[in-house]
Formats: structure tokens, sequence, C-alpha cells
């Protein structure tokens, strides 16, 4: 005979069955980003301090809401890749920590932005700034962290680098209309998918390794080489970022968990868990395709995310991505900074913030 459990508590060890096979699903080669946080240290104080400088204006609203955001921290991965790609190209100047600021400022730019269209409230384990200084003004903030990008950019005289930001600017945009555009269509295939995120994420970092390889005067196959590897890291960074959206946690993450679903944004793991559970079609069809969604709706499309093995099947991809930026830097000799970044890439795919 089965005891008649309260039904809370039915849900509550289900929940975290859930959880732990989420957990389970995203264990992944082990990465870490500390090796690269401790050698790029002295490089990346520099850059921390232009930041600061440049995020400067009489106006006040703009220092103040910009350092809410600036002051959160935030893993700071794409200035670092910039003074790392120089680096492992042998920079023997200093202009890529001007454009390491700029890239951290066009990504900055670009969560203000992306804060007001997906209506994030949590951003960084704070209150978006959205909320507290309202939508107009955090999109006016985002321009102006932009043109601050652009005048760093213009400083360096590389009008190479300022090409490869320019266009990663502009691709980053086209990532983000073409998802707004097709954000709730569930027929979305996974080529369609992997073309938005290489746009609104992976050309930043693919761009930020360029500029900075270029700015350190690499020739074309090393600048090719750490281009790739930036676009294969943003990949599977992306991809990771959309498994922990239904495997993460919000207080590691730093922002909400289920904010892709809530907005009915067609990501990989929704669409395979889609493809996978043919007999809950009607429930996708309500809470995606409808948007009509109640408190406990998130958590069965987590079960089923989990359950029909849609989120490992992410993680593995990303994990192929990951794969793929490691054997590129194989056209470079062993190098601590080498090791760094094979490292970063393993912590794009495991990590948990
Ligand atoms: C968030 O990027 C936006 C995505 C491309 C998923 P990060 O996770 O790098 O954000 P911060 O800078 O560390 O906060
Ligand atoms: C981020 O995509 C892409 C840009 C900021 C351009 P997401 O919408 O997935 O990022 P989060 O999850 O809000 O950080
Ligand atoms: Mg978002
Ligand atoms: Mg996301």
């Amino acid at each position: 005979m089965t005891l008649p459990y309260p039904a809370t508590i039915v849900a509550k060890v289900k929940e975290r069955a859930v959880l732990d096979a989420a957990k389970a699903a995203v264990a992944r080669p082990e990465g870490s980003v500390e090796r690269l946080v401790r050698l790029a240290g002295p490089d990346m104080a520099k850059v921390d301090a232009l930041i600061v400088a440049r995020m400067q204006s009489p106006v006040a609203v703009i220092p103040a809401l910009a350092e809410h955001l600036i002051a959160a921290g935030g893993k700071r991965l794409r200035p670092l890749l910039a003074v790392a790609a120089a680096r492992l190209a042998g920079s023997e100047n200093d202009a890529f920590l001007k454009l390491a600021a700029a890239v951290e400022f066009i990504h900055t730019a670009t969560l203000l932005h992306d804060d007001v269209v997906d209506g994030s409230q949590l951003r960084r384990g704070k209150v978006a700034a959205h909320l507290i200084w309202g939508a107009p003004s955090s999109v006016l903030v985002g321009d102006f962290l932009f043109a601050r990008a652009f005048e760093l950019m213009v400083e360096t005289e590389s009008m190479q680098a300022l090409e490869i930001l320019a266009r990663a600017s502009r691709v980053i945009a086209e990532g983000e209309v073409m998802q707004l555009t097709r954000s709730q269509d569930l027929n979305l295939g996974q080529e369609v998918y992997l073309e938005i995120i290489a746009a609104k994420t992976a050309e930043l970092f693919a761009a930020a390794a360029e500029a900075g390889a270029v700015s350190a005067g690499a020739d074309q196959a090393r600048s090719d080489a750490l281009r790739a590897y930036g676009l294969n890291l943003g990949l599977a960074f992306q991809l990771a970022d959309d498994a922990l959206d239904y495997g993460g946690a919000t207080e590691t993450l730093g922002k909400n968990a289920g904010d892709d679903f809530r907005e009915g944004k067609a990501t990989l793991p929704l669409l395979l868990a889609i493809n996978r559970t043919p007999r809950e079609a009607d429930f996708w069809e309500r809470v995606i395709g409808q948007r009509e969604q109640t408190d406990t709706d998130f958590r069965r499309a987590r079960e089923l995310v989990v359950g029909s093995g849609a989120l490992e099947a992410t993680l593995d991809l990303a994990a192929d991505y990951a794969d793929r930026a490691k054997r590129v830097l194989d056209a470079f000799p062993a190098s601590e900074w080498r090791t760094a970044l094979e490292a970063l890439a393993d912590f794009a795919v495991s990590r948990r913030a």
C-alpha cells in the first residue's frame, strides 16, 4: 500500500530529482577561468581602470546606471579573450587594452538592450537596470556605452580592429533582431538556431580574439585561428547558457532560470524537448505557441527538457564546439596562455554561472 504523502512534499521530492538529473547531465570536463584570470591579472587591472574612467559622464544617470551593472561584476570573458589573444600573439604594444575595454563596453551595451527586449528582471545578481531607471534610460545608456566603445577603438588607430568590432556590433544587432522575429517559432530548425547564436553571441567572442591578435601584429593565419577559437568558444558558451536556463539555478546564474521559457524563446533545449515528446504537443502549444503559462509550467517543462535528454544533447553539442576551439589552438606553440585558453573552452561548457 502506498502512503498518501501530501502533494507539496511529492512535488518537492520530484523537483529535487529533476534538478539532480539536470546536474548529472551538466557534468562535463571541469574547466576553469581561474588560470586565465591569474595570467591576465595585471592587464585586466588596467582594462578595468579604463572601463571605470570611460563610463563617466556629466549626465548623472549615465555613470549611475552604468556603474550599477559594471560594478556588479560579470565574468569579463570577452576582454579576457582580447587580452589573451594579444598576449598569445606576442604583443609588444598595449593597444589591446583599449580594445579589451571597448569589447566589454559593447557587451555591456547589448546586455542593457537585451534585458529590455527579453523583459528580464535579474542581471548579475542585481535588479535589472530597466526596472530601476526605466527602459528608455537603459536603452540610451546602452547607446552611450556603444559610442564609448567606438571612441576607444578609434584611439588605437587600428582601422583593422575598428572594422572587426564595427562588423561584430552590426552582426550582434542582426542576431538579436533575427531572434526576436523567430522567437516563438516551434519549427525553428537547429541550423537557424545556430545562425542566431553565432550572430548574437559568438561573433563578439570571435571579434574580441581576432582584434586582440590583429592589434598585436599577428599574421593572417594566426588571427584567423584566434577568430575561429573565439567563434567556437562563443557557440559553446551560448549553448551552455541556453541549457542553464533549464538546468541551472537562479542563485548561481545571477539571472532568473526559466527566463527563456517564459518568453517562449526557441532555444535548442526547448526545440529538442518538443521534438522528443510528441505526446506533450498540446502542452507545448499552450505554453510556447500561445504563451499561456501558469506558475507550475516551468517545472513541467524542465522535467521534460531533462527527462527527454534534450539538456544533455545541448551540452554535448556545446562540448563539441569547445573541443573544436581547443583544437584550433594546436596552431600555437605550447604556452601558459594556450593552456589557459584550453581551460576556458571547458569552462564555457561546465560553468554554473
Ligand atoms: C551573458 O553573457 C549574455 C550571453 C551571451 C549569454 P555573460 O554570461 O558573459 O555575462 P556576464 O558579463 O558574465 O554578466
Ligand atoms: C544574449 O542572449 C545575447 C546578447 C546579450 C546579445 P540571452 O538573452 O540568452 O542572454 P541572457 O540569458 O539574457 O544573458
Ligand atoms: Mg536575454
Ligand atoms: Mg540566456
